[in-house]
């Protein structure tokens, strides 16, 4: 395999605590990095660097992991603007939209799915994301759902069964069938196309029973477990991702002491979309109130077309500084190795030796321009390992 040296990169953060300044981002200044196609060979001082087949010449740049971006629903079709505009004029979020998007997705073809989401993803991509989760839920049908994830596959290896996003409107005299179809029918078919499961578990979606028969069965079919949690309100979404042990609990938009308490002695990623928050007008919860308690934050766009129509990570960062109290290494790890932790992956999110070799060199001296400097693309080039 040929291998490739960064050499005068101004700052490397390689999220690993055992080389460079000693943090948790592993920070190294005037550094090299080594690279194969597949993994990292070495990092350390620019002087230090050994030779290598090729050499990129990073001029100064600063060096991160990829962006692992946990929570995506990339594949959809339409779009809601509408509804972002009457929110902005004063109209609450309820997830209603959602049955548009179902509508709209209904009525496209594949092939019309697959470029408009191939388009999200080549945005993603650009931004510096080297690894997405995605999720279907906007089908809602047994062959619907085994469809979309079928295309998910197509565009990750991260992919999400969310067959219980809400109750399509076909059963809504009905809403205990649904349940059953999902927990049964649809999960049998979706399961061997997807890694995880997940429920919109909220107001006006799914109640924490419904969500425990559900994902309790997909865990009996061999799948991962994540959450969509407290997103509307506190309706003991988080205490369920806790007591099944899923790997994330997205949103906690509403966290109360006890889930902070929850949180941090268990296993369970608090996965923040701080796009819905600015995409809604609501109010974002605190990063520091949980950080300060020890629990693992993760950051990710939950790029969707009603709540958060967000593809850049950067954009991401920015608020989670500005908006939830995070520092900026706090927000850069959070992006990349929390985002790994949230998918229960150890290859990807870091730069120690062995890791996968997904990088990029931003567009700054210093990863600080990410949040920085909101608004522009920070990010230079993306470097994805062979998989
Ligand atoms: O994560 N809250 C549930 N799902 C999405 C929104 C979906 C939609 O409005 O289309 C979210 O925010
Ligand atoms: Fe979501």
């Amino acid at each position: 395999m040929s291998t490739r040296v960064v050499r005068h990169i101004g700052e490397l953060i390689t999220n690993d605590p055992s080389v460079g300044d000693g943090t948790k981002v592993g920070r190294i200044r005037d550094a090299a990095l080594v690279v194969d196609e597949a993994r990292v060979l070495w990092s350390g001082p620019d002087r230090e660097a050994p030779a290598a087949d090729e050499m990129i010449d990073a001029g100064g740049a600063a060096v991160i992991p990829g962006f692992v971006d946990s929570h995506t629903h990339v594949i959809f079709a339409g779009e809601r603007s509408d509804e972002f505009e009457a929110r902005m004029a004063g109209v609450a979020y309820d997830g209603g939209g959602i049955a548009r998007t179902v509508s709209a997705t209904r009525a496209a073809s594949r092939d019309v799915l697959r470029s408009q989401s191939v388009e999200r993803v080549d945005d993603l991509r650009s931004g510096g994301v080297t690894t997405f989760e995605v999720k279907s839920g906007y089908a809602l049908t047994v062959d619907g759902e085994r469809e979309l994830l079928e295309l998910a596959g197509e565009l990750s290896d991260e992919v999400t069964f969310l067959g219980a996003h809400v109750v399509p409107e076909e059963f809504h005299h009905d809403r205990d069938g649904y349940v059953a179809l999902v927990a049964g029918p649809m999960l049998q078919a979706c399961a061997p196309r997807a890694t995880w499961a997940d429920v919109f578990c909220d107001r006006g979606a799914f109640d924490v029973d419904e969500t425990r028969h559900i994902l309790s069965r997909a865990r009996e079919l061999g799948l991962g477990l994540r959450l969509h949690a407290n997103q509307l309100a506190d309706i003991g979404a988080i205490a369920l991702a806790v007591e099944l042990d899923c790997a994330s609990a997205d949103h906690c938009t509403h966290v109360s002491d006890g889930d902070v308490e929850l949180l941090a002695s268990s296993s369970t990623v608090a996965t923040l979309l701080p796009g819905a928050e600015f995409s809604t007008r609501s109010t974002y919860p605190s990063a520091r109130r949980l950080l300060d308690a020890g629990v693992c934050v993760s950051l990710a766009t939950d790029c969707n077309p009603g709540t958060s129509y967000v593809t850049s990570m950067s954009f991401v960062i920015a608020l989670a500084v500005r908006e939830m109290g995070m520092s900026v290494d706090e927000a850069v790890w959070s992006s990349t190795r929390g985002g790994a932790t949230a998918l229960r992956r150890d290859d990807i999110g870091h730069l120690s030796i062995g890791a996968r070799a997904d990088f990029v060199v931003l567009d700054a001296p210093r990863a600080a321009h990410l949040a920085y400097r909101p608004g522009s693309s920070m990010v230079a080039r993306t470097y994805r390992a062979k998989r």
